[in-house]
C-alpha cells in the first residue's frame, strides 16, 4: 500500500467516504502564547478492508505522542509530511479504538489566522475551511461528524468552547456539544472578555442563555447585536419553523479575523466590526450589516450545521442558501424593494465581475488547489440567486415543502447540491435536471430581447447566450425564470407579473388582445442573474422610471438612463439631458420612499461604467470615466438645485439616533443631495454637517465631499483626535482618505498612510481598509502609470509571507485588467508576474495570481 500525497489540484470527481468511523473526540488544550499543549483521543472503528490512517496536520504540529489504546504507536508505522500523518494499516487493530495524541503549537506565532491563535490576548479559532489541522491531527474534512468533548485549561476569565457548559472552576472549564459536527465548526475562545446578555425561549419551551462577549469598555456597543441575535431566532422559528437546539448561544468579537464572521456550533466568532456599533461611531450601513450578518451565522445553525456540507466543493449548499435566508430575513425587517436593490447593485459589482475575468468559476465549482479561494461572491451571492431563481420556479408552497422536506430528509447529514435540488423534485414533481446547470456552469448568461407588435398582440424575442469561461467554452441553454408585466401607455399597468420559463437558445412569448401597444418590463425583481441587452430608447426608459409597478424595473430603467448616458460621455459624446429631467421628476416625488428616491439619485460607479463600455466592446479609460462622471453629477446638482438643498434641509430625522429601516431611508436622502450638493457649493454644506452631525453616517458622508475636494484636512484630524484609539472607526479613517482621493493622489495618499506607524497592517481590517480603498478609487488603482498596481503588488507580497489568505484575497483588485489598454495591461501583468516569481509564495496566492495570468 502506498502513502497518499496530497494533491495539488483536488477534483470533485476523486471524492471518496473517509474509510473509518469517528464516534467521539475529546480534547483537552491548555493554553498558553507559545506551547499551548493540545491532547485529542479519537474513538474509532475501521472498515473491514485493511487501510492507512491517514491525519491531517502539518508541519507546525510537534508531536509528543501518539497511542493507541494507550500504547505508543511504533515509528516504523508512522510517516509524516508537510501535511499529514500516517499510521500503517498494519499497526491498526481490526477492532474499534482510541487514538491519543499529545501535541505542541503556538498560538501567538500564528499571523494566518487560521487554526489557533491570539487576537489583542484573546485566543480565539478559525477552523472554516482547514484550520482544525492547524490544531491537532485529525480528519479534516466536513463529512466526518462527530460529539466533541472539551476541556480547557487558562488563567483566563472567560474560556468557550461549542455546545453547553459542563463545568467551570480554577481556570478549568469543560464543554460538551451532542451535536455531531466537523471539525470546521470547532472553536474555543479564551480571554478577559465581559458579556451583554439576554435570554430567549423557543417556541418549544428551551430557554436559551444569550452572550455577546467583547472586551471590557465594549459593552455599550454590543446591544444592537444582541437585539439582531434575539431577532434572527424568531424569524427562524416564524418563517423556517427552525428551533435553536442548546442551552447557550455564545458570540464572541475579536479584532483579528480574516473574514466576517463564522459560525461555529452555539460559538459565534465575529469580526468586532460586525459586532460593535453605536451612533458616533457605526454607519447606518454598518447597522444594517451587522443585522445581517448575525442573522446569517445564527441561521447557518440550521442550514451549514445540522446539514453541512459532504465536500468542499458543495460549499455553495450552505453559503448560498444561507445568504438567501439572511437576504430574506432583512427584507422582512426593513424595506423589500431596497433590499432587492441593494443585494443586485453587490451582485453585478462582485460577482458579475468575478464572471466576466479570469477567475470565473461556477457556484459548485469542481477542482480548486486552495478552498480558501472560493469563498467567492459566485458561491455566495450567486449561490443565493440560484435559489432564487428555484422559489420563482416552484412558487412560494413549493419552497416552503421542499425546505420542510430538505430539514427532515437531511438533518444530521452531511449533503450535496445533488440532495439538494433532488428534495425539490421529490416536493414538486419538477425535473431539474437543466436548472442544475446554474450550479455547474460558470458565466453570465447574456440575454437579448427583441419585440414585435401586430393586431394586438406583444411578442418578446429572447435569445441567450452566455460567453466561455476559463476550462468551459461552451454553453448549453439554462432555465431562465424571466418575469414580465406590462404597462400601458397612460402608464397604468395592463398585465401583471408573470413568470417566463426560457429553456431554450432562442423563445419568443406572446400576450394576446391588447388595445394599444404597451411597455414591456422585463425581468422585474431582477428574477435570473442574467445581463438583459435591449434596444430601447431614453424616453423609454424615462417612461418606465415614472411608471414601472415593480420597483427593481423601476430602479432599473433609471440606471439604465444613467448608464446610456455616462457611457457616451466617457466615449466623449454629448448626453444626460432626458436622464437630468427624469431624475428631478423621481427625487421630487414625495410620494415614494427617500431610500428609493436615495438610490435612484446614486450614479453608477465608475466601476460599473466601466464594466458597461467593456461589455459593449469598448476599452474604457478610467480617466475619462471618471471625469464623465464627475461632470453628469455636477449638471444634476446645477438643474435641480433648488430641490436638492431643500432635500438637504427637510431630510433630518429629529429625535435620538436609531438604525430603523425609516430613518435610515431619510438619511440616505438627506446625504444623496448633500453629495450632489458638493459639486457645487464648494463643500460648505459638508463642512457644517461634518461639525455638527451626531451620528457617523452623515460624518461620514460629508467627509467623502470634503476630501474629493481636497478640502478634508481639518475634518480628518477631528476625527483623528476623537477617536484615535477606536480601531473600527480607525479603519474607516484610512480607508476613505484612500478611497475619496482626488484620483491622481490616490497613490501618493495611500504610500503616505502606509508609512504611518498606525498603519498596523497584519490586521486584516486595517490591511483591507487601505489596499481595499485603493482597489475602490477605481481611477487611481487604474493610474496609467501603473502606481496603482505596483503598490499593491508590493503590499501583496508583504502580506503573503504574514497572512496568505488576505494577500490572496485582496489579489482580486487585479481580476478586471484584461480589459484595460495596452499599457496598463503591461503594467498589470508586470505586477502579476512579479508577485508570481516570489519565492515561496503561498499556494492561495499562487492559485489566484496563476489563474489571472493564465
Ligand atoms: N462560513 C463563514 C460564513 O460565511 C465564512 C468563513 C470562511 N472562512 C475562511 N477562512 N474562508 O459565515
Ligand atoms: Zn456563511
Amino acid at each position: 500500500m502506498s502513502v497518499e500525497k496530497p494533491q495539488p489540484v483536488q477534483h470533485l470527481a476523486d471524492y471518496r467516504p473517509w474509510p473509518f468511523t469517528l464516534s467521539q473526540t475529546r480534547l483537552d488544550v491548555t493554553l498558553a502564547p507559545r506551547d499551548t499543549v493540545v491532547l485529542t483521543e479519537l474513538d474509532l472503528e475501521p472498515s473491514d478492508q485493511p487501510v492507512d490512517l491517514v491525519l491531517d496536520g502539518g508541519a507546525g504540529l510537534r508531536l509528543q505522542s501518539l497511542r493507541i489504546d494507550g500504547l505508543t504507536v511504533d515509528p516504523a508505522h508512522v510517516l509524516r509530511d508537510d501535511e499529514t500523518l500516517t499510521i500503517r494499516a498494519a499497526a491498526l487493530p481490526r477492532v474499534p479504538f482510541t487514538l491519543a495524541t499529545d501535541v505542541r503549537i503556538d498560538p501567538q506565532d500564528n499571523t494566518a489566522f487560521e487554526g489557533l491563535y491570539l487576537s489583542g490576548g484573546i485566543f480565539c479559532t478559525q477552523c472554516e475551511a482547514e484550520g482544525f489541522r492547524h490544531i491537532t491531527f485529525y480528519p479534516d474534512r466536513p463529512d466526518v461528524m462527530t460529539t466533541f468533548r472539551v476541556t480547557l485549561r487558562s488563567d483566563l476569565p472567560v474560556l468557550l468552547s461549542n455546545g453547553n457548559p459542563v463545568r467551570a472552576q480554577d481556570g478549568v472549564a469543560e464543554w460538551n456539544d451532542p451535536w455531531p459536527k466537523p471539525a470546521y465548526l470547532f472553536a474555543l475562545v479564551a480571554g478577559d472578555l465581559v458579556a451583554v446578555s439576554d435570554s430567549f425561549t423557543t417556541r418549544s419551551g428551551r430557554a436559551v442563555d444569550l452572550n455577546v462577549w467583547v472586551r471590557p469598555g465594549d459593552q455599550d456597543r454590543a446591544g444592537f447585536a444582541m437585539e439582531s441575535l434575539i431577532a434572527s431566532m424568531r424569524w427562524d422559528e416564524d418563517v423556517y419553523g427552525r428551533e435553536y437546539d442548546l442551552d447557550v448561544f455564545n458570540i464572541v468579537a475579536v479584532d483579528d479575523f480574516n473574514m466576517g464572521a463564522m459560525e461555529n456550533k452555539g460559538l459565534n466568532i465575529f469580526n468586532s466590526k460586525l459586532v460593535l456599533a453605536s451612533p458616533d461611531t457605526a454607519t447606518d450601513g454598518d447597522y444594517e450589516r451587522i443585522e445581517a450578518v448575525i442573522a446569517h451565522e445564527y441561521f447557518h445553525n440550521w442550514t451549514g450545521n445540522r446539514i453541512t456540507c459532504r465536500d468542499w466543493f458543495q460549499l455553495c449548499l450552505k453559503e448560498g442558501l444561507t445568504v438567501f435566508r439572511d437576504q430574506q430575513f432583512t427584507s422582512d425587517l426593513r424595506s423589500a424593494a431596497v433590499k432587492r436593490i441593494e443585494d443586485v447593485q453587490t451582485l453585478r459589482a462582485r460577482q458579475f465581475r468575478e464572471d466576466q475575468g479570469p477567475l470565473a468559476h461556477p457556484p459548485r465549482p469542481d477542482r480548486y488547489e486552495e478552498i480558501n479561494n472560493f469563498y467567492t461572491a459566485t458561491v455566495y451571492e450567486k449561490g443565493a440567486e440560484v435559489i432564487g431563481m428555484l422559489k420563482r420556479l416552484v412558487g412560494d408552497d413549493g419552497y416552503a415543502r421542499a425546505l420542510d422536506l430538505y430539514f427532515d430528509r437531511h438533518d444530521g447529514d452531511a449533503a450535496t447540491i445533488e440532495d439538494w435540488l433532488k428534495v425539490f423534485e421529490d416536493a414538486t414533481g419538477r425535473d431539474l435536471a437543466q436548472f442544475k446547470r446554474w450550479y455547474t456552469d460558470a458565466g453570465t448568461p447574456v440575454l437579448t430581447l427583441q419585440e414585435t407588435w401586430q393586431d394586438g398582440t406583444l411578442t418578446l424575442h429572447f435569445t441567450q447566450q452566455t460567453p466561455p469561461t476559463p476550462g468551459q467554452p461552451d454553453k448549453p441553454a439554462r432555465v431562465i425564470p424571466i418575469a414580465v408585466g406590462l404597462i400601458g401607455p397612460n402608464g397604468d399597468e395592463v398585465a401583471p407579473t408573470r413568470v417566463l420559463e426560457m429553456t431554450e437558445d432562442r423563445q419568443s412569448f406572446s400576450f394576446e388582445g391588447l388595445g394599444a401597444r404597451p411597455v414591456a418590463s422585463v425581468l422585474r425583481g431582477c428574477s435570473a442573474p442574467v445581463m438583459l441587452q435591449r434596444q430601447m430608447d431614453d424616453a423609454t426608459r424615462a417612461f418606465l422610471l415614472a411608471h414601472d409597478t415593480d420597483p427593481f424595473a423601476r430602479w432599473e430603467a433609471g440606471r439604465e438612463l444613467a448608464l446610456s448616458a455616462l457611457t457616451q460621455l466617457a466615449r466623449g459624446a454629448d448626453a444626460g439631458d432626458d436622464y437630468i429631467t427624469a431624475i428631478g421628476a423621481l427625487a421630487g416625488d414625495a410620494d415614494a420612499d427617500p431610500a428609493f428616491r436615495a438610490l435612484c439619485l446614486n450614479l453608477p460607479g465608475e466601476e460599473e461604467i466601466a464594466t458597461r463600455l467593456a461589455t459593449t466592446g469598448t476599452t474604457p479609460d478610467p480617466d475619462a470615466i471618471q471625469q464623465a462622471r464627475a461632470g453628469l453629477a455636477r449638471r444634476i446638482a446645477m438643474a435641480h438645485q433648488d430641490l436638492l438643498a431643500e432635500l438637504y434641509d427637510t431630510m433630518t430625522v429629529p429625535g435620538a439616533y436609531s438604525p430603523d429601516a425609516d430613518a435610515a431611508a431619510r438619511r440616505s436622502l438627506r446625504i444623496a443631495a448633500l453629495g450632489l450638493l458638493g459639486r457645487i457649493d464648494g463643500g460648505d454644506r459638508a463642512e457644517v454637517l461634518f461639525g455638527i452631525a451626531g451620528n457617523m453616517t452623515e460624518r461620514m458622508a460629508a467627509l467623502a465631499v470634503l476630501l474629493r475636494l481636497g478640502r478634508g484636512d481639518s475634518a480628518l484630524r477631528m476625527l483623528h483626535d476623537e477617536f484615535a484609539d477606536n480601531r473600527l472607526v480607525m479603519d474607516k479613517w484610512f480607508g476613505i482618505q484612500v478611497m475619496a482621493a482626488p484620483p491622481s493622489d490616490a497613490v501618493a495618499v495611500a504610500e503616505r498612510l502606509a508609512a504611518r506607524p498606525d498603519f498596523d497592517w497584519k490586521n486584516p481590517n486595517r490591511f483591507r481598509a487601505l489596499l481595499g480603498g485603493l482597489a475602490a478609487n477605481h481611477a487611481g488603482f487604474h493610474a496609467a502609470d501603473g502606481s496603482g498596481y505596483a503598490f499593491t503588488a508590493d503590499w501583496l507580497m508583504r502580506m503573503d509571507a504574514v497572512n496568505p489568505q488576505i494577500a490572496a484575497r485582496m489579489s482580486t483588485a487585479f481580476e478586471t485588467w484584461p480589459r484595460y489598454d495596452a499599457a496598463r495591461r503591461d503594467h498589470a501583468r508586470n505586477a502579476l508576474e512579479r508577485i508570481a516569481s516570489l519565492a515561496g509564495l503561498s499556494r492561495n496566492t499562487r492559485e489566484m495570481v496563476s489563474r489571472m495570468i493564465a
